[in-house]
């Protein structure tokens, strides 16, 4: 029998774990959210009639706790619950914030629950769910021993592969997921905006920029990031980056400081994998300065 599974929090994570999950086998044996609505959305979802807006009423008879609220209200919530006598002493208490560690539960440990953390590598943009969004991602898990085996297990069941991760680390770690996620994402906005600077329209800016991020992350998969690296920072080509500048900076001023921002990074970068000298490097960095 796998464990029972309660959910706080009927948001987008929420509710793909809790979908996901049933669909793997386990019993959910309530959910519970801030707005009763959500609640009883989640609820229809997943066949149950067990929603409520008071979470201590389902989360005492689960084996298994998600805390599935934004990060800012997780610590309250957990101890909100504890207060309320809400976690069974052999319950696993997670929750899903990449950036906090599981010692935001403390109060879930005093109860004598184990727990832990479960981050899905993944972007969940929306409560609508048609296919499982676990399948093939990356989970990193950590915490108790008791409450890891468990997070590992649910990971495996939901057809993703478990990445464990120091507890410490959890904020680095989650600087490089919003660095690969977030930041691609205003990456391309930027390429967007100059590319229709030159001309091309808003409704063909992806599909003609898309070939070329792709081929960069195939490449990177295939020689590394720093023979993946073309360009002209890594050519030496100092006088092409001064036509960006000047051009960005008639055009696009917003857009300059983060330009220069990212030439100086790149020839770092560059440096670091010996594609171009440190002299070389500091002429770069010295333009970016002005
Ligand atoms: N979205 C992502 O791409 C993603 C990816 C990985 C991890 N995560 C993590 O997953 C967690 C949830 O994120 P999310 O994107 O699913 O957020 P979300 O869609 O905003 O959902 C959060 C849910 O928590 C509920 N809630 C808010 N305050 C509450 C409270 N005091 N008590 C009980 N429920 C409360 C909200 O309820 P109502 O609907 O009732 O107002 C909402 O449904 C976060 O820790 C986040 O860092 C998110």
């Amino acid at each position: 029998m796998k464990p029972s599974i309660g959910i706080v929090g009927c948001g987008r994570v929420g509710t793909a774990l809790a979908t996901t999950l049933i669909g793997k086998g386990y019993p959910i044996a309530g959910v519970s959210s801030l707005h009763i609505t959500s609640a009883h959305r989640l609820a229809g979802l997943c066949g149950i009639s067990n929603a409520t807006d008071r979470p201590w009423k389902i989360t005492r008879k689960a084996d298994v706790v998600f805390l599935s609220t934004p990060d800012g209200v997780i610590e309250s919530v957990c101890e909100s619950i504890a207060q309320q006598n809400g976690f069974s002493p052999d319950a696993v208490v997670l929750h899903c914030s990449g950036a906090h560690a599981s010692t935001i539960l403390a109060s879930a440990r005093k109860s004598g629950a184990s727990i832990g953390s479960m981050h899905p590598l993944q972007s969940f943009a929306s409560v609508d769910i048609s296919q499982n969004p676990f399948k093939g991602i990356r989970i990193a898990i950590e915490g108790d021993f008791n409450a890891v085996s468990a997070a590992n297990q649910m990971a495996r069941d939901m057809e993703s592969h478990p990445l464990q991760i120091i507890t410490a680390c959890k904020p680095l770690y989650h600087a490089a997921a919003v660095v690969a996620s977030n930041f691609l994402v205003t990456l391309m906005g930027a390429a967007f905006r100059l590319i229709q600077q030159a001309g091309v329209s808003p409704e063909e800016a992806f599909s003609v920029l898309k070939p070329l991020v792709e081929g960069t992350l195939a490449n990177i998969d295939r020689v590394g990031v720093a023979q993946a690296l073309t360009g002209p920072v890594v050519r030496g080509d100092v006088q092409t980056v001064e036509t960006h500048f000047r051009a960005i900076g008639e055009t696009t001023p917003e857009l300059l400081p983060f330009y220069r921002c990212l030439v100086h990074y790149t020839a770092m970068q560059a440096t670091e994998g010996n594609r171009i000298s440190p002299d070389l490097m500091k002429i770069f960095q010295d333009m970016c300065k002005a």
